[in-house]
């Protein structure tokens, strides 16, 4: 599968983004070694601090499926911004503990634009459990 493929998966799991309150829709897909796909999107609630990040769903829902860190290929996040969409702090967080280090990140917008990162670039000098 190629960027553009999980990119607009990425794409259509956003329509399914709970965000009444930023009105800021937000899709994530995570493509697996098997050629699975799982999907995330953004889901707010009206105490704010309970709001979960496209991203994080969608890795979570890999987990949840039995997934881990060796059987992930690739992630794309994509939202309605100018420039490709830049995932959060708390998201580069939890993508240095489950996503590979190199593996390629694809950040996008509705206009096409992807721009290529990894976990590396996004999140340098990571707080990680060696660390405890
Ligand atoms: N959001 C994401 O889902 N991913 C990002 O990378 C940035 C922010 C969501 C959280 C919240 O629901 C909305 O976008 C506005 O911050």
């Amino acid at each position: 599968m190629d960027k553009r493929q999980l990119v607009s998966i990425a794409t259509e799991a956003r329509d399914l983004s709970y965000s009444p309150y930023s009105h800021f829709a937000v899709g994530a897909a995570v493509l697996c070694n098997d050629g699975t796909v799982f999907c995330g999107a953004n889901v707010e609630n009206s105490s704010y601090g309970l709001c979960m990040c496209a991203e994080r769903n969608a890795l979570y829902n890999a987990l949840m499926h039995g997934k881990s860190s060796e059987d992930f290929e690739a992630l794309a996040v994509v939202a309605d911004t100018d420039a490709p969409v830049s995932p959060c702090g708390a998201c580069r967080q939890v993508l240095s503990e489950l996503f590979p280090s190199q593996k390629p990140i694809y950040l996008a917008n509705l206009e096409g634009n992807i721009q290529e990162t990894n976990v590396e670039e996004l999140l340098p000098f990571a707080f990680s459990g060696d660390d405890l």
